[in-house]
C-alpha cells in the first residue's frame, strides 16, 4: 500500500531505485519515473494500464536541462517556452538519442515541459534524470488533482505519493507541435489558445479527434465517469430518469429541477480558472453519488472554456 508524503529525499530515493512515484504538478498530478531508465519507464505503462503506442511527457526543471533532452528549440518553441514555463504548456520537439523509444513510443519527437508546482521542480533540482509522467490515474479514467485521488486508484501499486494539495490548474497541460515550422496545438489545456496566440500568433488545432497521429493517445473516449454522462437533448435526458437518480454539472448555476445535492457548479462567478480548478474533482464527486446519470452542460467556446469543452465532451463520448 502506498504512503502519501511530503519527503522529497524520500521520492529522490525511489525514483534513482527506478520506482513510480505520484508527483504533484499545477495541471494534474503525475506518475512519476526516471525518464531514461528503460525499466522505469516500463512500469509506468503497467501502472496504469496504458498501451504502450501512447507517448509520455518529460518533465525537467531548466531550459538548460531542457537542451539534453532535445536537439533543437525553434523560435517559436522558445518564445512559448519563454512565456509559458514553467507552468501548463507542453512543446514536442526533435528527441535526442538520450530519450529511450519507448518514452516517445518511437516518435521522433518528445513531448517536454517545466511544471509550475514547487514541491515537483525541486525535486527535479536534485535528480541528475528528467522525469517521465502521464496523469496518475489508470488509463481512460478522469485525470487525479489531489494526492488523494492518486490513492484511490493507484494505491496499491506505487510505493509513494508527493502531497502538493490540490492542483490549481486542474487540467492538463496544452500540447503544441510544429508542422513545417508552423505550430499546432494538438491538446487544449491549462494554456488557453488565446494566450498561445499573443505570444506568437495565429495557430491551428486539433482538438476531440479520434485518430490523431501525432497525439495517438488522445483517444475519444478519455476522461470518462463510470456513471453515464450526457451532454445533449437536456430535456429528454432529464424525463429519462427519476429526478432523484439525477446528477449534474453545470457552469454558473444549478438546475431547477434537480436536488441541490447532485449538482456541482463549476464557478457561480463565471470564471474558466475556477471551473478548470474544479472540473475533475467534481467529476469524481458526481460518480461517487448515488445517480444512474449525469447531465453536463457545456461552456462558452473561448479561453480555457475549449479545454474544458473538451474534456467533456470526450467524458460523454462512450455514450
Ligand atoms: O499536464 C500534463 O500534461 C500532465 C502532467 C502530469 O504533466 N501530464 C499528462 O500526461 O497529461 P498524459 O500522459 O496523461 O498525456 C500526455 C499526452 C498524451 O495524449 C500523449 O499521446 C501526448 O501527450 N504525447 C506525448 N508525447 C507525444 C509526442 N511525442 N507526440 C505527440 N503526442 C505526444
Ligand atoms: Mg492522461
Amino acid at each position: 500500500m502506498t504512503t502519501i508524503g511530503i519527503d522529497i529525499l524520500k521520492a529522490k530515493q525511489l525514483l534513482e531505485a527506478g520506482e513510480v512515484v505520484g508527483v504533484p504538478t499545477e495541471t494534474v498530478y503525475g506518475l512519476a519515473g526516471n525518464a531514461l531508465n528503460e525499466d522505469a519507464v516500463l512500469k509506468i505503462f503497467q501502472v496504469k494500464n496504458r498501451p504502450q503506442f501512447d507517448p509520455l511527457i518529460v518533465h525537467t526543471d531548466s531550459l538548460d536541462k531542457l537542451s539534453q533532452i532535445v536537439t533543437e528549440i525553434p523560435p517559436k518553441a522558445y518564445q512559448l517556452a519563454a512565456a509559458f514555463w514553467p507552468g501548463p504548456l507542453t512543446l514536442l520537439l526533435p528527441k535526442s538519442s538520450l530519450i529511450p523509444d519507448l518514452v516517445t513510443s518511437g516518435l521522433d519527437t518528445v513531448a517536454v515541459r517545466i511544471p509550475r508546482h514547487p514541491l515537483i521542480l525541486e525535486l527535479l533540482s536534485i535528480l541528475d534524470f528528467p522525469l517521465a509522467a502521464p496523469s496518475a490515474n489508470p488509463f481512460g479514467y478522469i485525470s487525479p488533482t489531489s494526492a488523494q485521488h492518486v490513492a484511490q486508484q493507484l494505491g496499491p501499486l506505487i510505493p509513494y505519493i508527493l502531497d502538493g494539495g490540490e492542483s490549481t490548474v486542474g487540467i492538463e497541460s496544452s500540447i503544441v507541435g510544429f508542422e513545417e515550422n508552423q505550430p499546432v496545438v494538438y491538446r487544449l489545456g491549462g494554456t488557453s489558445v488565446e494566450a498561445i496566440e499573443e505570444v506568437i500568433g495565429a495557430v491551428s488545432w486539433r482538438s476531440h479527434s479520434t485518430s490523431n497521429p501525432k497525439a495517438p493517445g488522445m483517444l475519444k473516449s478519455h476522461y470518462a465517469p463510470r456513471k453515464p454522462l450526457y451532454i445533449n437533448d437536456k430535456e429528454r435526458i432529464l424525463r429519462r430518469f427519476p429526478t432523484d437518480k439525477m446528477g449534474a454539472l453545470t457552469f454558473t448555476q444549478p438546475l431547477p429541477h434537480l436536488p441541490l445535492a447532485h449538482q456541482r457548479i463549476l464557478s457561480p462567478s463565471g470564471d474558466f480558472a475556477e471551473a478548470a480548478k474544479n472540473l475533475f474533482a467534481y467529476m469524481r464527486q458526481l460518480d461517487a453519488l448515488p445517480v444512474e446519470a449525469i447531465y453536463a452542460e457545456l461552456l462558452p467556446e473561448r479561453d480555457l472554456g475549449r479545454a474544458l469543452n473538451d474534456r467533456i465532451r470526450r467524458a460523454a463520448a462512450s455514450e
